[in-house]
């Protein structure tokens, strides 16, 4: 194959602007979008008449070979890209768990884990404890190993969940350092209550999970991280909302002018928790994540936000146990192993639920798949647009042409698909990662090793304004009240 390539003839769509033009890739890097671009006969010509070219897909959230201790997910950096790739995403952001050591040896773990990458890959570091040692690690990370984020447990009491003094240590060491805060946003010690209160009722079923963590607790998490991340003022990202109740409160602090991210991910846009009732504990454990997939309206309503800008980016927390695994619950809901997949399924659900059904255009799905993650991680331009000068990370999605899913014809190594049967209109029918064409004819070519990892520089644009507010904060402060001093 040769090194350079051009996409002809499509209509190539950026979050700004679409228009109709070929693109010429030479080593790896977009270098023209121009109409009607003469190359010579040693080029590769790809067609893309009457289909759209757009920046490759950019999943903020996946796990994958996520140890949990007594197991790990069934897709590595291997099977978790191919599916990625088939599925249009280029570029993923993983999280790093130390789960027992420092950071700087989870991130050398983690290192080894993407060796066989064959797509661009980043990494987010989640923080389980505090002292002297994790904020200089914390410093590290964002120095010289190219970090520019920190996720923050509020759930899972006893394993991963931190409590009120941390999340506030935390975030005003990410201010410090210009890395954004992130939460999973649950109040861990009300889901324990909730889980314990569910046993005692008898109700050990997969639709126990749903029903101990039900969205008040979520909401409630959310508000006070928001709050949390406004005291300190620092910008902040919620991972994964999943309720209205979260929703809301992030609205309302959008609204204010707070510096607030919010992330819904594709199972929350396309499925209701009715599943979790499923009289087949295999299907219904499939569904088991947290915070739970809500009751049908939830959907709706995160659907609604994302198209208003209530919610700037779609993720896939794509966490893949199979149905041995998730069995490890079968008599007691709180031993199934959490997660669904999506990293496949989320360019071709996003396209078919808000672009095909109206409620977006192809600018905005640009926009909410891969731009804006982009700049909220820092790495805009190299990624997240095509523009000369950018990774030829491109795909091709034909918005004539059918989308089916099934775990019989999936990449990722899951026996099963939360969205099994699901079919919607527009395919993406090529993958160009890197300048190499890795999905083409329902076939995939990869390149184990060839993925990079991308160091995400500090201080994003989410940063720009808060030193302003911290000083009329300091200004507005008045010198301390004279008082004159009374006897006895
Ligand atoms: O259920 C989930 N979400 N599993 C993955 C870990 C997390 O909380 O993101
Ligand atoms: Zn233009
Ligand atoms: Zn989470
Ligand atoms: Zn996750």
């Amino acid at each position: 194959q040769s090194n350079q390539l051009l996409v002809k003839g499509g209509t190539v769509v950026n979050a700004h602007h679409q228009q109709i033009a070929d693109v010429y890739v030479e080593d790896g890097v977009i270098v023209s979008v121009n109409p009607n671009i003469k190359v010579g006969d040693d080029v590769t010509v790809i067609d893309a008449l009457g289909k759209y070219v757009m920046p490759g897909g950019i999943d903020p959230h996946t796990h994958l070979e996520f140890d949990v201790g007594f197991t790990a997910t069934v897709d590595d950096f291997f099977s978790g890209q191919a599916a990625a790739l088939a599925g249009g995403t280029t570029m993923h952001i993983d999280f790093v768990i130390p789960l027992n050591g420092s950071l700087i040896a989870g991130f050398e773990d983690y290192e080894k884990k993407a060796k066989k990458s064959c797509m661009d890959y980043g990494f987010h570091m989640v923080i389980t404890k505090w002292d002297e040692n994790v904020s200089r690690e914390m410093e590290l990370m964002v120095k010289e190993k190219g970090i520019n984020s920190f996720k923050f447990f509020m759930a899972y009491k006893g394993i991963l969940m931190i409590n009120d003094e941390l999340l506030l240590e935390g975030f005003k060491k990410c201010k410090s350092l210009g890395a954004l805060a992130m939460v999973h946003a649950e109040n861990g010690d009300a889901v324990y209550e909730g889980q314990e209160k569910m046993i005692e009722l008898g109700i050990t079923g997969p639709e126990g999970h749903a029903l101990s963590r039900p969205p008040v607790v979520e909401g409630e998490a959310t508000s006070r991280a928001i709050r949390l991340a406004d005291f300190v003022n620092t910008p902040l990202y919620v991972v994964h909302v999943m309720s209205i109740d979260a929703m809301e409160e992030i609205a309302k602090a959008r609204k204010s002018g707070q510096k607030v991210i919010g992330e819904p991910i594709a199972s929350g846009l396309a499925l209701d928790e009715s599943w979790l009732w499923h009289p087949d504990f295999d299907i219904a454990a499939k569904y088991v994540m947290s915070p739970p997939i809500r009751k049908r309206g939830h959907d709706r309503a995160l659907q609604a936000a994302l198209s208003t800008g209530v919610l700037q980016l779609v993720g896939t927390d794509h966490c893949a146990f199979n149905s041995t695994q998730k069995a490890r619950g079968i008599d007691d809901f709180r031993k199934i192993p959490n997660g669904v997949n999506g990293i496949e399924e989320r360019m071709h659900l996003v396209w078919d639920i808000m672009v095909e059904s109206g409620q977006i255009t192809p600018s905005d799905y640009v926009r909410l798949t891969s731009t804006e993650c982009a700049r909220i991680f820092n790495i805009y331009p190299k990624k997240g647009a095509i523009l000369p000068g950018s990774d030829a990370d491109i795909i091709i999605l034909n918005p004539n042409s059918s989308f089916e899913i099934s775990a019989k014809s999936h990449h990722s190594r899951l026996d099963t698909n939360v969205y099994e049967g699901r079919r919607g209109k527009g395919k993406i029918e090529v993958t160009i990662a890197g300048g190499r064409v890795v999905w083409e004819n329902d076939k995939l070519k990869l390149s184990p090793g060839t993925g990079r990892y991308i160091q995400m520089p500090p201080f994003s644009y989410l940063f720009d304004g808060l030193d302003k507010k911290d000083a009329i904060y300091l200004n507005s402060l008045q010198a301390p009240v004279k008082r004159a001093k009374t006897s006895s």
